[in-house]
């Protein structure tokens, strides 16, 4: 399996536009990591999807950088491109649909509750999980609203950017949990912007369509041999008409953009060469 590198990775893209800014930043990842910490950053093990690894990541960034402004859920694995139910080699609609376990039909592929279980809890419980356990030390900062009406003035207590997908707009961008897990986290991302706006709280999203990166193989999937033989054909029409793959910096570019982008809450970008309009 090949191994991730630090150009071919959204967060690794994301933390060095970052750190040319001069900010302070800190890592999140269940791997070890491969870049050097320095005087401004440090890299925390984590299993974004257990939510007590989170609160201990989150209590060591704020024990070295005093208090969080950014928070970005980059984090995320894929699916082999699957439909959700069971797939029968023979539709039980062409036979006497008298028994569907007979010997005409076949268990080609299925989605197990442990696949379902682990994509979610690391693309949606675990942005929840961050973002759950970060705004607070985003309101805990002084600062209220000034002002009434048009004259209202909003603090600024921090900005949340979710790493979303093409997948949470269309249902032919990837597998069933993957779109779902997606779908879930820009409604997640929808509903803080909208309830946490006059706390001073922006939350935005990016969506990107394909990019570089080995997803596949850190999800521990070969694509190779291991996409499904089912689900993928029938997405590949939809995936051709990408006219080009991203690279982790153009995801990195639009991160950071909305992190800093005052004003701009509840924002979906796109980051796909403009696939969600073919
Ligand atoms: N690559 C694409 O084509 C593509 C397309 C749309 C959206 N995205 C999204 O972009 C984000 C970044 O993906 P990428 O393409 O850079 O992939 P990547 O595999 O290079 O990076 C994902 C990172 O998440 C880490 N990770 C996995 N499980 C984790 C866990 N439980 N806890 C903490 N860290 C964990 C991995 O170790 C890896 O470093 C993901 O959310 C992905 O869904 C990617």
């Amino acid at each position: 399996m090949a191994s991730p590198t630090f150009e071919n990775k959204a967060s690794a893209a994301t933390a060095a536009q970052f750190a040319a800014l001069g900010a302070k930043i800190a890592g999140l990842d269940i791997r070890d990591s491969e870049i050097p910490s320095t005087d401004k950053r440090i890299d925390i093990k984590c299993d974004v999807s257990d939510e007590d690894s989170v609160i201990a990541a989150v209590k060591a960034v704020v024990e070295k950088w005093g208090t969080i402004d950014v928070l970005c859920n980059i984090a995320g694995i894929t699916d082999k491109f699957r439909k959700y139910h069971y797939y029968f080699r023979y539709s039980v609609y062409e036979e006497d649909q008298a028994d569907i376990k007979s010997s005409k039909t076949e268990r080609v592929t299925e989605t197990t509750n442990a696949d379902l279980n682990r994509i979610m809890g690391i693309n949606f419980n675990g942005p929840l999980f961050l973002m759950r356990h970060v705004i607070p030390h985003f309101l805990a900062k002084p600062g209220s609203i000034q002002g009434q009406g048009y004259n209202t003035v909003l603090p600024k207590k921090g900005a949340i950017v979710n790493i979303c997908s093409a997948a949470a707009l269309r249902g032919s961008a990837a597998g069933a949990i993957y779109t779902s897990s997606k779908h879930a986290l820009l409604g997640l991302t929808r509903n803080t912007a909208c309830m946490d706006a006059k706390e001073g709280v922006r939350t935005n999203a990016v969506l990107p369509g394909g990019v570089a990166t080995n997803i596949l193989n850190n999800s521990g999937i070969d694509p190779s041999t291991q996409l499904d033989p089912i689900g993928f054909p029938i997405l590949q029409p939809a995936h051709a008409l990408q006219p080009a793959v991203c690279v982790p910096d153009d995801v990195a570019r639009t991160i950071v953009f909305l992190a800093g982008a005052d004003g701009v809450n509840g924002a979906e970008v796109t980051v796909d060469q403009g696939w969600c309009q073919a």
